[in-house]
């Protein structure tokens, strides 16, 4: 008969001698006496605080695991490709880019503006055939045998398409054709001109700054020719600055893959130049 007055057998909870172990209420912590052969105590509690500690500290090893592998996730990954790539360009109907047909469609007298991206989804870069439709260059009308530049005249050239002062990008920075404003920066009657706040680039020279506020030149990209004429991007010249927005021309975007195909834009016109 238990305390209740009820049958029970011999496991019942409440005739089974109680250990005193087992009454610790839950979290109470107190001294529990373990004796040792050499007589000595063992304090359970400052045992107990140890494993409660060293369990602490695993759980804290994990969460900063945690912590810094969330970190990680947080900063945006960098996205970019590690070297140049060797681009074929396309022409606006996605044939391929020819010197022959880049000679016969454009010239420096081309009022469109004429793009392509490379090496970046996010760099676009001009176009140009600096040589004229109208004969031999003269210094007035076009250009020819310009620095990096392919064809038959050595006059076919790209630069990029976003300013070196605030970054302004095509088609606010185009190609004025010979005539284009009535200013001559640096003498030249022909050039690229941003007209976000007037900076200037002598496409004649690499691109070279002619009038601020922009101090840097336009980046150029390396063009090179096949035996059948088809034109490919390659590199950026040897001392061009990064593209305006981007650390490192190669960071920032995915590259433009394979091929690259030329658009056509409408340049906007201002004859901001100081
Ligand atoms: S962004 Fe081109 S001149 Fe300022």
């Amino acid at each position: 008969m238990n305390p209740l007055g009820l049958d029970c057998p011999p496991t019942c909870p409440f005739t089974v001698a109680r250990q005193p172990a087992l009454d610790f209420p839950v979290g109470r912590v107190r001294r529990v006496p373990v004796a040792r052969p050499n007589g000595e105590e063992v304090d359970e509690t400052k045992r107990n605080v140890l494993k409660l500690l060293a369990v602490a500290g695993l759980v804290g090893a994990g969460a900063g695991g945690l912590v810094g592998g969330t970190l990680q996730y947080v900063q945006p990954p960098a996205i970019g490709i590690s070297s140049y790539p060797k681009v074929q360009l396309l022409d606006v109907d996605g044939s391929a880019l020819t010197v022959s047909t880049v000679e016969s469609e454009y010239n420096s007298e081309t009022p469109d503006i004429y793009l392509f991206y490379y090496p970046l989804q996010n760099e676009p870069n001009f176009l140009l055939n600096l040589y004229p439709s109208s004969g031999t260059p003269n210094g007035t009308n076009g250009a020819e045998n310009v620095p990096y530049g392919v064809g038959t005249h050595n006059s076919i050239v790209a630069y990029s398409a976003i300013c070196q002062h605030l970054g302004c990008p095509a088609p606010a920075i185009a190609y004025y054709p010979p005539g284009t404003c009535p200013q001559t920066p640096g003498g030249k009657t022909f050039y690229i001109h941003c007209s976000c706040h007037g900076s200037t680039y002598d496409v004649t020279n690499s691109a070279a700054n002619l009038t601020g506020p922009a101090v840097l030149p336009l980046p150029q990209v390396l063009l090179e020719t096949d035996a059948s004429g088809n034109i490919f991007a390659y590199g950026m010249r040897p001392g061009s600055p990064p593209v305006n927005g981007h650390l490192n021309t190669l960071q920032g975007d995915y590259g433009v893959g394979s091929t690259s195909q030329l658009l056509k834009e409408t340049p906007v016109i201002l004859c901001n130049i100081a």
